[in-house]
């Protein structure tokens, strides 16, 4: 019998686990070299800190339309027929707090409780998180690392029924740094199709590319009118992480269902933050290949490092600022090996098993911190572990 007088809903519960690492962290006293968060290390831009205060002194301080501000829902559809080739009708998109809460957002307006969702492992917690919360059921479509993390279509179609609403995808992906090419899409969308399901295709990295071709998002089959739905949002590539700042963009029923519960739970995404996020649009094209050639420089300082010890094997990330490194070599797990890491040396990452069974003996590691903390930490592995 359930004891307490909480919702049985409420004991699966899950959170971001991330967040405990950081937190820890916090309550150790030497230096600690942070890999933990996805956090950028690339400094906000100016202009939009400027644009933030400017907002405020204006007075946009006050409640506004629970979709969006018109200038950012106009400067989202612009970008969006830049960036996807499409320009999406304004009641296709919905301004949100956070990129997050798109997932339970879109989770809750399309499945009920029984019903299956398809989740990439390993994934971003949230999608386990925010599907345990509403009593969904999971299945885990695996990507292995032996085809190097990429999923198997016909693997998907056999996990697909009748009570199937909903797969989550994420190119590039956290935490592989892998991208889903056209082809592969192409099956993918097929399949979705055929077979009436719904499709979240998490995009948040989309700017972070490291071959400047290589971004394709599923929304371009189908315009996001039937099936498709984009979760982007300002945290990753404008190092917005503070302001919560998000952007769904799909079939208007769908949006129309997930606006309303956005009204209910949040009224509205704070004005000024809006502002911000037409500001951070407009600055974007000059600020963020700087910084996505420092992304690749931090990257390969790692994969120099793994390379040489040959126990140390990673899948080189073509997007996003995570590697996912295969320590089973070593003769640990990844739990293991993070609890030593952060233990004896003081380097925090995240267990690979934080998102999902098949990142047991790997650990996440976010290359956002500093080239000197980056080779200090290769130094302090190198000397622990005789590499
Ligand atoms: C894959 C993925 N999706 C979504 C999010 C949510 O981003 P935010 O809520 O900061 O906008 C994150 C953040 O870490 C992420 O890594």
């Amino acid at each position: 019998m359930n004891k307490s007088n909480l919702s049985k809903l409420s004991n699966s519960f899950e959170g971001q686990k991330m967040f405990e690492i950081y937190n820890r962290t916090k309550k150790i006293k030497k230096k600690i070299f942070h890999f933990e968060l996805g956090q950028p290390s690339h400094p906000i831009p100016k202009k939009i800190i400027k644009e933030t205060i400017n907002s405020l002194k204006l007075g946009r301080t006050k409640y506004v339309s629970s979709k969006g501000v018109d200038e950012l829902l106009e400067i989202i559809r612009d970008t969006t027929k830049f960036s996807r080739g499409f320009k999406p009708d304004l009641n296709q998109i919905l301004v949100t707090p956070g990129a997050n809460s798109i997932i339970y957002l879109s989770m809750k307006c399309i499945c009920n409780p029984g019903d299956e969702v398809i989740l990439p492992d390993p994934g971003f917690p949230t999608y386990i998180s925010a599907a345990k919360s509403l009593g969904l059921k999971i299945k885990f479509i695996k990507l292995r690392e032996k085809f190097n993390f990429q999923l198997n279509i016909e693997e998907l179609k056999s996990m697909i029924t009748n009570k199937t609403r909903l797969l989550i995808l994420n190119s590039p992906s956290n935490p592989l740094g892998t991208i889903i090419n056209k082809n592969q899409y192409q099956d993918i969308y097929n399949l979705i199709e055929k077979k009436n399901i719904f499709l979240l295709s998490d995009e948040i990295y989309s700017r972070i590319v490291y071959s400047k071709n290589d971004f394709f998002s599923p929304s371009s089959f189908d315009k996001c009118k039937s099936r498709v739905i984009i979760l982007n949002g300002f945290s990753k590539a404008f190092s917005m992480t503070g302001y919560r700042l998000g952007v769904a963009i799909g079939p208007k029923k769908l949006i129309s269902k997930m606006h309303i519960l956005l009204e209910t739970i949040v009224s509205c995404v704070p004005p000024f933050i809006q502002y911000a996020g037409v500001e951070a649009i407009k600055t974007e094209k000059n600020f963020i290949k700087k910084e996505i050639k420092i992304y690749i420089e931090k990257q390969k300082l790692f994969t120099d490092f793994f390379s040489s010890t040959n126990l140390i094997n990673c899948v080189k990330p073509e997007g996003a600022f995570y590697l996912f490194p295969n320590v089973k070599k070593i003769g640990m797990s990844g739990d293991e090996f993070a609890k030593v890491l952060l233990n004896k040396l003081g380097i925090a990452v995240v267990p690979g098993s934080y998102f999902g069974k098949n990142g047991k003996y790997n650990v996440r590691i976010a290359y956002t911190n500093s080239k000197s903390d980056i080779k200090k930490s290769i130094k302090l592995i190198k000397n622990y572990f005789k590499l």
